[in-house]
């Protein structure tokens, strides 16, 4: 089981990272914003007590990223042993537009818990929870999902509502749940808060999410779903030889398996995301003379609690 504490501690890690992003808002610089949210993420997180924490999902393999990479310790190197997917900016490009969405997010479970994702793309399915098991499947055509789902919600495919990612690659997706009548979505970047939305369709009038975005992304967005309820899946997309063999350096042999929600994200799971700037979800940070707020949302699995967190505190400058 996590400690209680990790509630307010995870909490501090994704605020922290979002007000470095924020100073990056809209200035046209993903790197720049992206540099920022990580110094400000690991500086948080080596500020933890008691927590012998490994980053199992960060900003790629040690030998590409100098700071928060895949198997470097963070926190005190005490204590709980804690597994730690992160994404210190996700949506770097709607930070740097300014554009609605964009998030700190990092999930905590106990050691061993995570998923060990590479940095590839998965396809993904989720839907909000209070439906049979098995009402959607990733092995079945997009069409069919949207029908059982609306035949499960006691709809019809026209009254459902599919969040995609909008990319070329989308283009038979797209077309096909079209042919259903059904709605869609469409978002530029940010498929972890897309998933999120699943579970409060009634709030966010996504009742899907469908297709394929990054893999990291996905172990976030299951962490996440755990918590608050739902379904969801993921298979890796490992393109090339070079895909396979970082899929194989994480432990994964099949690269055609279907990773359930619990299989991505097992046990007492934690997940906290920071709005960068304002959106469906959470809201940006909001900066005023010496001070500044932040929008936090805390959710855990164990317990199901999701925690909404306004902070106001003085700022650094
Ligand atoms: P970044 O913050 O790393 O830019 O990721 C944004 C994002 O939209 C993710 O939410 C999504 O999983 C992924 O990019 C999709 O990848 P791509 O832009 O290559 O389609």
């Amino acid at each position: 089981m996590l400690s209680r504490t990790l509630t307010i501690e995870i909490a501090r890690v994704t605020e922290a990272a979002a007000i470095a992003a924020a100073h990056w808002r809209g200035r046209g610089d993903e790197k720049q914003a992206d540099q920022a949210a990580v110094d400000a993420m690991r500086q948080a997180l080596n500020r933890i007590l008691d927590m012998d924490g490994l980053v199992v999902i960060g900003e790629g393999e040690r030998d590409e990223a100098p700071m928060l990479y895949i198997g470097e310790k963070v926190g005190s190197g005490t204590g709980q042993r804690i597994d730690i997917a992160l994404d210190p900016l996700e949506g770097t490009t709607l930070c740097a537009k300014a554009m609605p969405n964009a998030i700190a997010c990092v999930a905590m479970a106990d050691g061993g818990s995570l998923l060990h994702a590479p940095d590839t793309y998965m396809d993904k399915i989720a839907i909000g929870g209070g439906y049979p098991d098995g009402t959607v499947d990733l092995d079945l055509p997009p069409a069919e999902n949207i029908r059982r789902l609306a035949k499960a919600k006691g709809v019809t495919p026209r009254d459902i509502t599919a969040c995609i990612l909008d990319r070329p690659r989308h283009e038979a997706l797209i077309a096909a749940v079209r042919s259903t009548d059904a709605s869609i979505t469409l978002i530029t970047d940010g498929d972890v808060a897309g998933v999120i939305h699943t579970a409060t369709p009634d709030e966010t009038g996504i009742d899907i999410y469908m297709g394929i975005g990054g893999a990291p992304e996905g172990v976030l967005a299951a962490a996440a779903l755990r918590c608050i309820g739902g379904q969801m899946q993921g298979r890796l997309v490992t393109k090339s030889e070079e895909q396979k063999a970082r899929a194989r350096k994480m432990g994964i042999e099949d690269f055609h398996r279907k990773f359930s929600m619990q299989e991505m994200a097992k046990g007492d799971v934690m997940f906290a995301a920071t709005g960068v700037t304002t959106g469906s979800m959470l809201e940006g940070v909001h900066f005023e003379p010496g001070y500044v707020t932040t929008e936090t949302v805390v959710m855990r699995s164990a317990t199901g609690t999701v925690r909404w967190i306004k902070n106001r505190r003085k700022s650094a400058e």
